[in-house]
């Protein structure tokens, strides 16, 4: 018997569309990719992947009757609206992170899915990479005892380019907070559960465009556990590990080169701590003694594509990535810039 697949049609095919996303659901059993769209080059991404139709409308995209579902990875400020013409069109939609520019439009984008009754999806695609399955297992499977404290670094090199959407908050919602550590607070909430109180520091610390180039969150979960969460687009990329740090009662996991777009990274663990006695000493010198935690090496974005075709094809809406994380991730950020403006720690 032949598998069955959804048909999808990629709104905005030319950046992460074209570099992980196609070649992901290239690879995923239950997807075919039957059509794309962009304004620019599109017979390009076309011809490269061996898509049979192009187009440069969204309407004729959306039109097209083979098209069961879409995956939109446009500009930020394009999102909102190209949500509610696919929901209207009857399509699902997997969109990328984040939803949209601010939570008002968030809202407005969800009730249009739900209006339309097709599915809707975020791109957090690295709460599917092999790595942080496992954390997230090891954590239920109770190996670091009570959760106490996470951290998750994200930061790249990002200089004033002309033109580029995310420079401007008007066209990218804000900069690193909102680009970068949305990936974070996502993942940390898989790992850690709801989140509870807010603070973050926004600024400029290097260069001048509108949106910021530095952003550090503090975050309080419901169970009490505390994170921190630092994404700046002024650290050079070879200058920042992208350091994951999960830290409990007995134990902790610490991660470099998970957070990303790519499969790999390496991790390593301690476990079964905890009953020991005080040690008065306190020597902090003792070569700890983690051993190397392995852990499969899963395509995040051919498994979002996957697991969104899945829900599709049971008619099931996603349990992970769904239109109430979307507005969760969305009241969390508007509070993190308030936050920024009062100078007060925020309950989300
Ligand atoms: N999950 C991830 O790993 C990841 C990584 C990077 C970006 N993103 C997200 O993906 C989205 C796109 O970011 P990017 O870095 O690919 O941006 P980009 O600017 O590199 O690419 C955007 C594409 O959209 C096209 N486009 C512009 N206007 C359009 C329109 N009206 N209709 C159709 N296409 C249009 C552009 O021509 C371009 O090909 C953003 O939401 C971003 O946050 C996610």
């Amino acid at each position: 018997m032949k598998p069955q697949r959804v048909q999808f049609g990629v709104i905005g095919a030319g950046g992460i569309a074209f570099r992980k996303t196609i070649p992901g659901m290239l690879r995923a059993r239950n997807c075919r990719l039957v059509a794309v769209m962009d304004t620019a080059n599109v017979e390009r991404v076309a011809a490269a992947f061996g898509v049979p139709r192009a187009y440069t409308r969204e309407r004729d995209l959306l039109a097209d009757p083979e098209v069961q579902a879409v995956y939109i990875a446009t500009p930020l400020h394009l999102h909102a609206r190209q949500i509610r013409m696919a929901a209207e069109a009857g399509k699902h939609v997997l969109c990328e992170k984040p939803l949209a520019l601010n939570l008002q439009q968030a809202r407005a984008a969800v009730a249009a899915c739900r209006r339309h009754k097709v599915f809707l999806q975020e791109g957090y695609m690295m709460k599917f990479h092999g790595a942080h399955v496992r954390i997230k297992q090891l954590i239920d499977a109770g190996r670091l005892g009570r959760l106490v404290y996470l951290r998750a670094q994200l930061s790249c090199w990002y200089p004033p380019l002309k033109g580029a959407w995310r420079q401007d908050p008007r066209t990218g919602g804000g900069g690193a907070l909102i680009d970068m550590a949305t990936h974070l607070y996502d993942l940390l909430a898989y790992f850690a559960g709801p989140i509870r109180r807010v603070a973050a520091l926004t600024g400029n610390r290097v260069h001048s465009y509108k949106s910021e180039d530095a952003s550090t969150t503090l975050l309080e979960f419901r169970s009490g556990a505390h994170a921190t969460v630092d994404c700046f687009y002024c650290i050079p990329d070879e200058a920042s590990r992208t350091r994951l740090e999960v830290y409990g009662s007995q134990g902790a996991v610490l991660a470099e080169g998970t957070i990303g777009q790519s499969t790999g990274g390496r991790m390593e663990g301690i476990f079964g701590l905890g009953d020991s006695a005080y040690d008065a000493a306190q020597n902090k010198d003792v070569v700890r003694r983690f051993s190397p935690l392995r852990f499969s090496h899963v395509n995040p974005y051919a498994a979002e594509c996957e697991y969104f075709a899945a829900c599709i094809l049971r008619a099931q809406p996603p349990a992970l990535n769904n239109a109430a994380g979307a507005l969760r991730i969305a009241r969390l950020v508007e509070k993190a810039y308030t936050s920024c403006r009062s100078r007060r720690v925020l309950r989300v």
